[in-house]
C-alpha cells in the first residue's frame, strides 16, 4: 500500500473477512448454487446424474472437484435459453458473446443478478481508486457485449457521474474528455492507446489530461503496456477481468494500492485452477486453466465453467480474497482482436458461404502501432483459378469482408488468391492462424 493510494475507508466487511469466514460463506452459497442448478436446469441435472453426483454430496469446498465441468459447447447446444434456471419472464436482461460458430452464446440476468453485478462493478471501480462523485468515461462498447453496460451500472452504483460514450469515434472521445474532465476511463487497453495518440496529435500533454485512473480489460495486456498507458495518459492503469459466461466484467479487479493482479471477488465466484489436459484440480500457485462456479447467480448459474484462460491463483494481499495472475494464454483458438472475441471457425463459416472460394484459408493477426490488424487470405476454387479478373477477385474479397464485419463484428483486410497459394502442411492442413502480435511482457 502506498501513501499516494490509501485503501478505501468504506470497504465491505467481506473484503476484510477471515479465510474461515470466506470459506463458510462459499460453502453455503455453493450448496445453494448446485441445488438451484440441479433442480431448475435439465442440462445440469443430466450432467450431475451422468457423473453419479448429487448436490448433497458437497460437504466441503474440495468436493466440488467431483462435479462435472461446463464448457462453451454446452452454451452452444443449449442456445438460446436452455441453461436458464428461472422462467424467461423473470430474466431482466440478456447479453451475448462469440460462440465458435455463427450463433453467439447467450446469458441471462434476473434483477437481483444485475444488482449483484452492479455492486461488484462498484467494488471494482473503488478497488481501482474510484470514489463517489468521480466522473467515469465509459468507452467499452455498449450493446450485447457486457463491457459498456457492466461498467455503466457499476459506476452509477458507486455514485459516479457516467459518460456513456461507448467505443469508436476517437476524436469525439477526446473532445468529451477535454470538455467534461472525467477522472476515470474504462476502455480496452489497446483502444486507450489510440485515445492517447489522439491527445498527442492535438499536442495535449499527459499532465494536462484530467484522467487519473483507467480500468482496462476484455483483452490480454502486460506490464509493458501498463507502463506505456500510464506514461501516455498520466494515470494509474488497473487490470479488470471478467467474461460473459460468468457475469461480465467485475469477476476480478486489481487494487490501486498494490497493482499486483486482479482480486477475485470470491464471495460471488469460486475459482479453481485445473490441468487443462486431465481436468485435475491444481494447488494455488500452479499454472493452469481458470474455472469458475458462480455462488449467487439466479438466472444463469455456472458450475465449474472452463474459461479456457490460462493463469494461476495467488494469495491475498490488499483484500481478503485471492488474486489471479495475468492471463498468459488460452487453451482454445479464440482470438481477441481489438477487444472482439472470435474463433477461426467463425471466419471459415463466412468463407464457405461463397461457393467460388476453396475451404483453404489463413487468418493473419498483426499489430501496427497499438491496434491489431486482421487479414484473411483465401483461395478461389481450382476450376476458377486464373479465370477471374482482378476486379472480380476484388469484388469477392469485398463481399467476404462485408460478411465478416456484419456477422462477427470485426474489420478485416481480405486477399483472394489463386488456388493452392496458401501453404499446406505435411498433413494437408493449412496452419489456420498466424498470430504475429508481439508477446506480452
Ligand atoms: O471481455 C468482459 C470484460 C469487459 C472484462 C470489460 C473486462 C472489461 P467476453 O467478451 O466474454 O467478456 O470475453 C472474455 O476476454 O475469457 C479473457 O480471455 C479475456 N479477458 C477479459 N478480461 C481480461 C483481462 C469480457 N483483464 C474473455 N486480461 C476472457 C486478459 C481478459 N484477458
Amino acid at each position: 500500500m502506498t501513501a499516494k493510494h490509501p485503501a478505501p475507508t468504506d470497504l465491505e466487511p467481506v473484503e476484510t473477512a477471515s479465510r474461515d469466514e470466506i470459506t463458510a460463506l462459499q460453502l453455503q452459497r455453493l450448496k445453494w448454487t448446485l441445488l438451484h442448478a440441479y433442480n431448475n436446469v435439465p442440462h445440469h441435472k443430466a450432467a450431475f446424474d451422468a457423473k453419479g453426483v448429487h448436490p448433497d454430496d458437497l460437504k466441503t469446498l474440495a468436493d466440488l472437484a467431483k462435479f462435472p465441468f461446463m464448457t462453451k459447447a454446452d452454451l452452444r447446444e443449449e442456445y438460446p435459453f436452455g441453461l436458464l434456471a428461472v422462467p424467461r419472464d423473470q430474466v431482466a436482461r440478456l447479453h451475448a458473446s462469440s460462440g465458435t460458430t455463427g450463433k453467439s452464446i447467450v446469458v441471462g440476468y434476473t434483477l437481483q443478478d444485475i444488482d449483484h453485478w452492479s455492486n461488484l462493478m462498484a467494488r471494482s471501480i473503488r478497488a481501482g481508486g474510484g470514489r463517489a462523485g468521480d466522473m467515469v468515461h465509459v468507452a467499452y462498447g455498449y450493446g450485447m457485449f457486457t463491457g459498456g453496460l457492466g461498467a455503466h451500472y457499476g459506476a452509477e452504483r458507486l455514485g459516479c457521474t457516467v459518460v456513456p460514450m461507448s467505443g469508436g469515434q476517437t476524436e469525439k472521445q477526446v473532445q468529451l474528455i477535454m470538455d467534461f474532465k472525467p477522472q476515470i476511463i474504462m476502455v480496452t487497453p489497446s483502444y486507450s492507446l489510440v485515445i492517447a495518440e489522439e491527445f498527442e496529435r492535438l499536442g495535449v500533454k499527459p499532465e494536462d489530461i484530467s484522467l487519473k485512473i483507467g480500468l482496462f480489460g476484455a483483452e490480454p495486456w502486460g506490464e509493458g503496456m501498463r507502463a506505456e498507458i500510464e506514461r501516455k495518459l498520466g494515470i494509474d492503469a488497473i487490470d479488470i477481468y471478467g467474461l460473459t459466461e460468468v457475469i461480465g466484467p467485475g469477476v476480478a479487479c486489481e487494487c490501486i494500492e498494490s497493482k499486483d493482479g486482479p482480486v477475485i471477488w470470491e464471495d460471488h465466484f469460486y475459482p479453481e485452477i485445473i490441468d487443462p489436459n486431465t481436468g485435475e484440480v491444481l494447488p494455488d500457485g500452479s499454472d493452469g486453466e481458470l474455472v469458475f462456479t458462480s455462488l449467487t447467480k439466479e438466472a444463469f448459474p455456472v458450475v465449474r465453467y472452463r474459461t479456457r484462460d490460462l493463469t494461476r491463483l495467488l494469495p491475498p494481499t490488499s483484500r481478503a480474497f485471492r488474486r489471479m495472475g495475468k492471463i498468459t494464454g488460452r487453451t482454445d483458438d479464440m482470438l481477441i482482436v481489438r477487444g472482439v472475441n472470435m474463433f477461426p471457425t467463425q471466419i471459415e463459416e463466412q468463407i464457405l458461404r461463397d461457393k467460388r472460394l476453396s475451404g483453404n484459408y489463413q487468418v493473419l493477426v498483426s499489430r501496427t502501432g497499438h491496434l491489431d490488424d486482421l487479414e484473411v487470405r483465401c483461395e478461389v476454387q481450382r476450376e476458377l483459378s486464373g479465370t477471374l479478373s482482378a476486379a472480380e477477385l476484388a469484388a469477392i474479397g469485398k463481399e467476404l469482408q462485408h460478411h465478416i464485419k456484419t456477422n462477427i463484428g470485426v474489420s478485416t483486410q481480405v486477399s483472394i488468391l489463386a488456388f493452392d497459394s496458401i501453404p499446406r502442411t505435411l498433413t494437408g492442413k493449412a496452419k489456420r492462424v498466424v498470430d504475429e502480435r508481439p508477446t506480452l511482457v
